[in-house]
């Protein structure tokens, strides 16, 4: 088969950026250890409802304004479906999934996180005035995908 130069040349070049994408990916995944952002803490996602706190989801309090919210995000609803908090609270949300990849957004705030079965997801924000927010998903997850809502209170 007859290859042009140039042809040959492009072809090359290609192949040498995959061999470097692939190697560089394969070194930060293997050597560094690289993880999706915000993945630090894993978990069973066959045991969710069996591993606290993810058996009793919902908001801890930690004192000084602080709390901790636990949800798990499963096909096709949020556990807890209403959370209230009180206003000025800083909460940090801890996400799991038993199931498939979620997302977890609540508009207007800059909380959003995508929900990987396998791992808690973390995300933090300081709720300053009162209001009621929408928490939704926003990775398709399924035929229910646009049924995945919940609500924060904040009072
Ligand atoms: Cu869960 Cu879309």
């Amino acid at each position: 088969m007859h290859m042009y130069r140039s042809e040959r040349l492009w072809m090359t070049l290609g192949i040498a950026m995959l061999v470097v994408f692939l190697a560089t990916l394969t070194t930060a995944a293997l050597v560094d250890g690289f993880v999706p952002p915000s993945h630090v803490q894993s978990i069973d996602p066959t045991k969710v409802s069996q591993t606290p706190p993810f058996d009793h989801p919902g908001l801890r309090k930690l004192g000084n304004g602080s709390y901790e919210a636990y949800y798990v995000a499963h096909i096709f609803s949020f556990d807890p479906q209403h959370l209230v908090i009180p206003a000025g609270a800083h909460v940090t949300f801890y996400v799991t999934s038993p199931d498939v990849e979620h997302g977890f957004s609540v508009p207007e705030t800059g909380v959003n996180t995508m929900v990987t079965p396998g791992w808690v997801s973390t995300v933090s924000h300081t709720f300053k005035t009162p209001g009621k927010f929408l928490l939704v998903c926003n990775e398709y997850c399924g035929a229910g995908h646009q049924l995945m809502a919940g609500n924060i209170e904040v009072k």
